[in-house]
């Protein structure tokens, strides 16, 4: 057909880590389905309304335990009534005369923490965390305001990180809301350490769109920093002066071509928090929707082609360094935090 065999699609899950299952709001009094890694899993409130997350299959015959219901904490199958605990063990089957305690009868259970109204589990069933989940910075914080996203696209967790991540695409996708007035030259100095890599800008004007009026009326040069921390997690951060803004993102593969993410932005900004989040929440709603078509997109032709394909240029500053500690940290687990950067290098760009 005239064009070159494309790559395979980049898809990487690091599994022995933290990921967002739900929302603390969504698991209440009944068992929910979630999808992590692939992975079918039941969560429900064991003990004391503790989150637990099960395989979200019967031992017995297969059904999905998350169509039960949950009795003095266990959940129930909707079949034949056998009852798992939080650790996945069998307390009943209603039809037995004998003990249910039995090996063979016990299903999966996963790790879980709930922190900060999100429930987070460690996507290897059975063995011990060695820490604890990511926690969202100055989320409860008194100085700062809050506000909380949540939302999926159809794509890839590689191409969903490296979009949140992408400036060069705010100054054309998002031209006018974000950035978008004429072009000016910015240092970036991009590092990757062993768990993570960001991107430092040097000398970068105040963004042109709304959120950078919003971020400073008066303009001047911001501190600005991207950042991605293995296994799934993004952030963008802007200082100046008094103000200051830190957007994380939670990222969850569902399935290769679907992630869901949470988001928190938190802000100390010299105007109300009630007029930022006015201003801010529906700016962000529809800069998610420009993504997520384009994200769409390019994963309607990852398939169409049978894969995906890339070009980079120096400019494709974080892309390339997550994929390399994806694909490492699913190859030999998660490496330990780096103080010391393992590569330093200096990009100029004009966005
Ligand atoms: Fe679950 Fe029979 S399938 S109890």
């Amino acid at each position: 057909m005239g064009f070159e065999a494309p790559e395979r699609a980049r898809i990487a899950y690091p599994r022995a880590c933290w990921y967002v299952a739900c929302e603390s709001s969504a698991l209440r009094k009944r068992p929910i389905a979630r999808t992590v890694l692939g992975t079918p899993l039941a969560l429900f409130r064991g003990d004391d309304a503790r989150p637990a997350a099960l395989l979200d299959r019967c031992a017995h015959r297969n059904l999905p335990l998350s169509e039960g219901h949950v009795l003095a904490g266990n959940v129930e199958c909707p079949y034949h009534g056998w009852q798992y605990d939080a650790q996945g063990l069998c307390r009943r089957v209603p039809a037995l005369a004998e003990a249910p305690e039995h090996k063979g009868r016990s299903v999966p259970a996963f790790p879980v923490v709930e922190q900060q109204g999100y429930i987070w589990v460690f996507m290897e069933p059975g063995r011990a965390p060695t820490g604890l989940p990511y926690s969202f910075p100055h989320l409860g914080d008194a100085d700062y305001g809050s506000i909380r996203f949540a939302s999926e696209v159809e794509a890839t967790l590689h191409a969903t990180l490296e979009n949140m991540l992408d400036v060069p695409h705010t100054a054309f996708l998002h031209r006018g809301l974000f950035r978008g007035g004429p072009k000016r030259p910015i240092t970036a100095i991009v590092r990757r350490f062993g768990d993570r890599a960001e991107a430092e800008y040097i000398g970068e004007p105040r963004p042109s769109g709304l959120a950078g009026r919003l971020l400073a009326p008066r303009g001047g040069t911001v501190v600005h920093f991207d950042r991605f921390l293995l296994p799934s997690i993004v952030q963008v951060e802007y200082r100046l002066d008094e103000s200051h803004l830190v957007v994380t993102n939670a990222l969850t593969p569902v399935a290769d071509f679907h992630t869901r993410f949470v988001s928190v932005a938190s802000f100390c900004l010299p105007l109300p928090s009630l007029l930022v989040r006015l201003v801010l929440e529906p700016l962000a709603k529809r800069i998610f929707r420009q993504d997520a078509r384009i994200l769409r997109l390019q994963t309607d032709a990852a398939r169409r082609f049978g894969g995906e394909s890339y070009v980079s240029t120096e400019v494709d500053l974080l892309g390339p360094h997550i994929w390399r500690l994806l694909k490492q940290a699913e190859q030999t687990g998660m490496p330990p935090a780096g103080a010391a950067p393992e590569l330093e290098r200096r990009v100029e760009l004009h966005v």
